[in-house]
């Protein structure tokens, strides 16, 4: 359906007018107005507790946005992407996370597919894999069960299986040691190698494409080095792979056997519900996995049933929306209050960035807003000390979601309230600012002098009306990691709707990935160097001046 543009429409301009005098709104002064503010503004879903009420938004705002979600067919999309509709327009797909994690036995025919039966066959073959390999009567070569197991894939075949993999660290199997390589720089499959056993190492090579240059030459490295020790027959105890591509997958040289699809229909950056999240089957055991699905499943049913009024993931997008086009908010800061969380920033900013940061409408015209915001972020309390300052004090008004659970999973005394009064503390800064009266009247107490008073007043002023909002659950656990995940891909697909860009594509990726090509050829000395532009001439010859000292 072709969209008209987003300004053009009732109501944009109607959000229009009302941020005229809404974007000056002071916090405060809501807060101090509205005593239902908290109630009002929050809501829960699926494990998951948002409180989007640190936002200079209060109810009206929230009827126009919820206008705006309507006008531009969130639920009519919505309901395309879960049905299996090829909303995927440039590369003709279906866009099916969502079926990763239905429950066996739901109806879901796709071009006359059984999308729930080939889930959950795969799904069977995981749970047998992980079964053997944890109670260790998968032995490697040597007959020594594994010790350690390596996921070769970047993007979405690394970023989404190392997040959960580190967020259920308390969920994990004693004997399993998880790595992790990604980039084609040697240092990152080096570091892991010299850690490593070839007698006791399973390697998963996951790629959807299997095609993917980093990935392909990791994984001929891993083969190398395990051959160094190994013979060609022991290979298929040691190498496993994910792919959509079997036909690739086989010339590798891995068994079919020994491959776990998935399907086109299953974006990389939406992919660790599939075979992709073998690594995490493998920490976690299949158990905990299937909470992991069905925890995703809880949030899907969430975003497909409740009313938009109350629907956690078009509440997150609709106030992302606001944020980005009315204060001008060109990042978005996430701040998990959770160690466990450390990798969610990475990972949100390809399922965000990848999925949302385009120019053009789906129909190809140029946006006429901004769209998608810089994702970027680090754990609390650490980024406390460490960029919070800008945060607070900085010219840019950047938005920042507080992720924190409410129980620990350890027993360390102490830690849990001094971490979550952190994390309550800074959405209330944030929020609250500190005034020059108020500096005023502190450095006054103190007995400070009217001239350092004066120069030191400005320097201890806090703006303040910085929005926040806060993601809370009981514990972060499979389920609750699930629900949040899902969570945020929903909160893309809504951004991405009302912005009309084709959320599940990726050219953008393409151009550097065929220069990279012909610049390494030229760096080998196979081809003579291209025309370039002086600056990359005079890298690529620095480069190989280099090679031959
Ligand atoms: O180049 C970007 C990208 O295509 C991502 O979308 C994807 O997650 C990543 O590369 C890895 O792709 P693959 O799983 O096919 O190796």
């Amino acid at each position: 359906m072709q969209q008209p543009a987003l300004t053009t429409t009732a109501s944009f301009q109607a959000l229009q007018s009302h941020a005229a005098e809404a974007r000056d709104w002071q916090m405060r002064q809501l807060f101090a107005a509205d005593p239902q503010r908290f109630p009002r503004m929050t809501t829960d879903a699926a494990g998951l507790f948002l409180d989007y009420s640190k936002n200079r938004a209060d109810a009206r705002t929230i009827e126009l946005l919820l206008d705006l979600a309507r006008e531009r067919g969130v639920e009519a999309q919505r309901d395309a992407m879960l049905s299996g509709e090829k909303i995927n327009l440039t590369e003709h797909r279906s866009v099916l996370h969502t079926a990763l994690r239905m429950p066996r036995g739901k109806q879901l025919v796709v071009d006359g597919q059984d999308v729930n039966a080939d889930v959950h066959a795969v799904l069977d073959r995981i749970r047998v894999f992980t079964d053997k390999v944890r109670n260790g009567t998968w032995l490697g070569y040597s007959g020594k069960p594994v010790t350690d197991v390596v996921n070769i894939g970047i993007g979405g075949s690394d970023l989404g299986p190392k997040m959960a993999v580190l967020a259920l660290r308390s969920y994990a199997h004693p004997r399993l040691k998880m790595h992790f390589v990604s980039n084609v720089d040697g240092h990152d499959m080096d570091a892991v190698l010299s850690q490593v056993n070839p007698e006791t190492t399973l390697f998963i090579v996951a790629s959807k494409t299997f095609t993917t240059a980093e990935t392909m030459l990791n994984a001929q490295t891993a083969r190398k080095w395990f051959l160094c020790e190994a013979k060609e027959a022991d290979l298929p105890r040691h190498f496993v792979a994910v792919s959509t591509n079997t036909k690739a997958v086989e010339a590798f040289g891995i068994d079919p056997d020994n491959m776990f699809p998935f399907w086109d229909w299953v974006g990389g950056r939406y992919s660790v519900w599939s075979a992709i999240g073998l690594s995490v089957a493998l920490a976690v055991g299949f158990g905990y996995f299937s909470t992991f699905l069905e925890g995703a499943h809880a949030m899907d049913e969430h975003f497909r049933t409740a009313p938009l009024e109350q629907n956690m993931p078009v509440l997150l997008a609709l106030i992302g929306f606001w944020n980005r086009q009315f204060l001008d908010a060109g990042s978005l800061s996430i701040a998990p209050y959770h160690q466990d969380l450390s990798r969610f920033p990475a990972y949100l900013q390809q399922l965000d960035m990848e999925s949302n940061g385009k120019r053009v409408t789906r129909n190809g015209r140029q946006v006429d807003t901004p769209t998608c915001p810089v994702v970027w972020g680090e754990c609390g309390t650490n980024a406390q000390h460490a960029y919070f300052q800008l945060l607070h004090q900085g010219t840019d008004v950047t938005p920042i979601d507080f992720i924190a659970a409410l129980r620990a999973t350890h027993d360390l005394e102490g830690h849990h309230d001094a971490l979550l009064a952190n994390c309550f503390a800074q959405s209330e800064a944030f929020m609250k600012g500190k005034t020059a009266e108020e500096v005023r009247a502190e450095l006054k107490a103190q007995k400070l002098p009217e001239a350092e008073v004066e120069a030191l007043l400005p320097h201890k002023t806090f703006p303040g009306n910085r929005p926040s909002n806060t993601i809370l659950m009981d514990q972060l656990t499979p389920a609750t990691l699930g629900a949040l995940i899902a969570l945020y891909e929903h909160k893309t697909f809504v951004q991405g709707v009302i912005w009309d860009v084709a959320s599940f594509d990726q050219w953008g990726v393409e151009l550097g990935k065929v220069l990279a090509k012909q610049i390494q050829g030229e760096l080998a000395g196979e081809v003579s160097p291209a025309q370039h532009d002086s600056s990359t001439n005079g890298l690529i010859v620095m480069a190989k001046a280099a090679k031959v000292q």
